[in-house]
């Protein structure tokens, strides 16, 4: 952890309106940032559930002329991207309105920054670009990536077979609509597995080389709330109190990653998602224990913080434990990843930029010996 007087940024994050129903709350947050239009970005599964379309019927019945986009999936790509922005510089000024997981929330920051820059690639490098995206509001459904919090998304880049940075300040959610009722319907693996990610983001942020007070503070508030109601949310989806509380934790996971950066448990996860297209949160799972074990002597203070909030003086075994409990962690094998892999993932994973905040450098070497050991 950074203390005070090395100094530091902190830039502001989203406006945050948080409660059960808090989704009808949508058109007036459309109306409030000036447009008469909004965009709304979601995923087919998610349409299916009812819940997209509730939101809709909302906004159309306030007056406002509203289009849905609903061809983003899992582990979203460069061109469900591109085909989105498309999409949306035909419909025209608006507010994009993002509905759904982590997936929906990165791929909108892309369509909102590509629609403004016509002829544009979702691979293009626009962090620095002088023309502003659209605005969004986000919507998360699922309690785990706090995508909501940040102007970055992570897309798969098909081609070249790895995950892409993409975004600009501009799109960074204005908005974000925490509303628990909207993850109820989630089913139990994927709560485990997505409110899992919020758990990596809270302790990778609590051990980050950019770690400062402010990300400590809620990095150590969401392992807490995590910690505590991951398992009954799990175990019982319809518990409202847990959704709230995991929803709560979630997002300030997403503060703290957002204000810190995260670590070599991404770095690796991200690279499995890439090869084998599993979940982000089951990837996580599938090395976070021995990352954390191969990390402990250069994240004692760290890992002491996280195993405060966890109730337990021993986070990597706390951390274990929870995996067990909500069923989430499968070795690499049972993931598709065949042992001619490693190498491959070892090297992506050292040039991730995420691993770069990791409490300990690794080597290739040393990611191999971690791959070998979760396989
Ligand atoms: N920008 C960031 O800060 C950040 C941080 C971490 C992860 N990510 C990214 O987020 C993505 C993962 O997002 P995720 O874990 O939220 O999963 P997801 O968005 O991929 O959703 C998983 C599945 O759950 C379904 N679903 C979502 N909400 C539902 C609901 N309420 N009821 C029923 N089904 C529902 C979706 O249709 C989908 O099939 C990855 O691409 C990852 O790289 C981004
Ligand atoms: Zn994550």
């Amino acid at each position: 952890m950074a203390g005070p007087v090395n100094g530091f940024t902190v830039e502001a994050t989203c406006a945050l309106e948080f409660g059960p129903g808090a989704v009808a709350r949508v058109p007036a947050l459309v109306d409030g940032l000036g447009r008469a239009a909004a965009f709304v970005v979601t995923d087919a599964g998610l349409r299916a559930t009812g819940i997209v379309d509730r939101v809709v019927g909302d906004l159309t019945a306030a007056g406002l002329w509203t289009e849905v986009f609903d061809g983003i999936g899992p582990n979203p790509s460069t061109t469900a991207v591109e085909h989105g922005a498309t999409a949306l510089r035909a419909f025209g000024s608006c507010v994009v309105v993002a509905i759904g997981g982590g997936s929906v929330l990165d791929a909108a920051k892309g369509i909102a920054l590509l629609a403004t820059h016509h002829g544009a690639r979702a691979t293009d490098d626009l962090w620095s670009s002088p023309v502003a995206g659209l605005p969004l509001i986000a919507v998360p459904t699922t309690a785990g990536t706090g995508a909501e919090t940040n102007g970055f998304g992570v897309v798969e880049d098909t081609c070249a077979k790895r995950k892409v940075y993409l975004g600009h300040a501009s799109v960074r959610p204005r908005v974000a609509v925490l509303d628990p009722e909207l993850t109820v319907g989630l089913p139990p693996a994927a709560t485990a597995a997505t409110g899992f990610d919020a758990l990596v983001h809270g302790v990778e942020s609590l051990a980050s080389r950019g770690a400062n007070p402010v990300s400590d503070a809620a990095a150590a508030q969401a392992v807490a709330l995590v910690g505590r109601w991951l398992p009954v949310a799990v175990d019982d989806g319809t518990d409202l109190e847990a959704r709230a509380q995991l929803l709560l934790g979630a997002h300030l996971a997403g503060q703290a990653l957002t204000v810190s950066g995260l670590g070599l448990v991404h770095g690796i996860a991200h690279a499995v998602t890439a090869h084998t297209g599993t979940p982000h949160g089951v990837a996580l799972a599938s090395v976070n224990e021995q990352v954390m074990r191969w990390s402990a002597g250069a994240a004692a203070e760290a890992y002491a913080r996280a195993g405060a909030a966890l109730g337990t003086a021993d986070a990597v075994a706390g951390t274990a434990a929870l995996v067990e409990g909500i069923r989430v962690r499968r070795p690499l094998h049972e993931l598709g990843v065949d042992r001619g892999l490693l190498p491959v993932l070892a090297a992506a994973a050292v040039v991730d930029p995420v691993t770069a905040n990791a409490p300990r450098t690794p080597t290739e070497d040393d990611v191999r010996e971690i791959l070998d050991a979760a396989w």
